[in-house]
Formats: structure tokens, C-alpha cells, sequence
């Protein structure tokens, strides 16, 4: 491959504001570049933002599919057409099972609201505000078969306000995640490209 870029896939399932944020920051001398933007939901609004930022988009409608296996062998096939090396889980809102992370082992990575390992899973704000916790924040991790518990790459914090509720809390964390996760990405790739001893791993081994 004459260009080391590290090629990212990313899935959503709404807004895509986050995938938003990861596609602007590949530009100019980054280490990765935007192949796919993929939606488990055929209506949701990352899908439109993609295409304005001109990356190629494909939905795999897990509502498509009899089984959770079969789901995961489309989004797998998604990913690997597009020459992905890397997927970034920006805002998706399914559980992935280890025989689609197992073909991924360490090209996983996910975006969470909460600042790990506090708040796995959902409501991440409403558990924050309910504890009376000073701080909230996001993290960046390598995705594995435990859920949100993969090793930590990043985190960001905020401040949590007396007077705030989850969706003004949400705001300022969306706002820390579009710094961090770009940020993030940048490292992971930039490691990826660099371990040239290796080939990328799109080089076409069938998995
Ligand atoms: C983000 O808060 C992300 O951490 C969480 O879902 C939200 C997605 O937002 N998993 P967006 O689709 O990136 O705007």
C-alpha cells in the first residue's frame, strides 16, 4: 500500500455529531482517513451529515437480519468492502458479541459519557447527577467482549453544575467528547501507520 493512511470505518445509529467531529479532524497530515460511516438505523440523522462531509455511507438495519449473527457478518462485510482497518463506535447503540469483535481484536475503539469505569451502560448522566458526583466527563476505549470495560485510551472531564439536568450535563459532555475522541483517534492511528513492520491489516487476508 503506497499510502499509509489508516482507513476508519465508524458507526452510528443517530446524530453523528461525534463521527462528525472524527471525520473533520482527518484532514492534512492525519494518519487515518474516512472510508464508511455506517447506521444500524436507516433514518438517523449522522447518515445525511456524512454524506455532506463526503464520506461514503451504507446502513445495515439490524432489524434486517433473523439473528444478531447475521446482523454482525453484514456490518462485518460493510467494513471489510470498504477496506477498514480501524472502526471507531461513535454514538452506536448496539451491543456488539465477541465473534465480531474477535475478527476486530484491537481495531475497536468507542466513545462512552461517563468517565469509566463509573457508568457502564446507559443513563450515564442521570446516575451521575443522582450521586451527587462533583465531575462527569467521557472516555475513550479499545473495544473488547466486556461491555464499556475495554482497556482506557482517554478521558475528559467536566464539571457537574448544582443546577444542571442530564441534557444540560450531556451538553457539556458532547462538547468534551468532540475534543477528545479526535484527539484519540489521531494516537491510535498514528501508532498503526507507524508499526510498519506489520502490513495494515486491510491487505486483503480474507477473515
Ligand atoms: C454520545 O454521547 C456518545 O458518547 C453516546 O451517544 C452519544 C452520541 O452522540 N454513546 P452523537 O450521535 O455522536 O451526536
Amino acid at each position: 500500500m503506497s499510502d499509509r493512511r489508516v482507513n476508519v470505518g465508524i458507526a452510528i445509529s443517530g446524530g453523528g455529531s461525534n463521527m462528525a467531529a472524527l471525520v473533520r479532524s482527518m484532514t492534512g497530515d492525519h494518519p487515518a482517513r474516512p472510508v464508511l460511516v455506517v447506521s444500524n438505523v436507516r433514518d438517523a440523522g449522522g447518515l445525511a451529515r456524512a454524506c455532506d462531509l463526503g464520506v461514503p455511507t451504507a446502513i445495515v438495519d439490524h432489524t434486517d437480519y433473523p439473528d444478531r449473527a447475521a446482523f454482525e457478518d453484514a456490518l462485518h462485510a460493510a467494513f471489510a468492502a470498504a477496506g477498514t482497518d480501524l472502526i471507531a463506535l461513535a454514538g452506536f447503540m448496539r451491543i456488539l458479541t465477541h465473534r465480531f469483535i474477535d475478527r476486530w481484536t484491537d481495531r475497536i475503539v468507542n466513545i462512552h459519557p461517563s468517565l469509566l469505569p463509573k457508568y457502564p451502560g446507559l443513563d450515564t448522566h442521570v446516575r451521575a447527577i443522582r450521586s451527587g458526583d462533583a465531575e462527569a466527563g467521557c472516555t475513550v476505549h479499545s473495544v473488547t467482549s466486556n461491555l464499556d470495560a475495554g482497556p482506557i485510551l482517554g478521558q475528559a472531564r467536566v464539571p457537574v453544575l448544582a443546577d444542571d439536568s442530564p441534557t444540560t450535563l450531556a451538553v457539556r459532555v458532547l462538547a468534551a467528547e468532540h475534543e477528545l475522541y479526535p484527539r484519540i483517534l489521531r494516537g491510535v492511528a498514528g501508532d498503526m501507520a507507524a508499526s510498519v513492520a506489520s502490513p495494515l491489516p486491510n491487505s486483503d487476508v480474507p477473515r
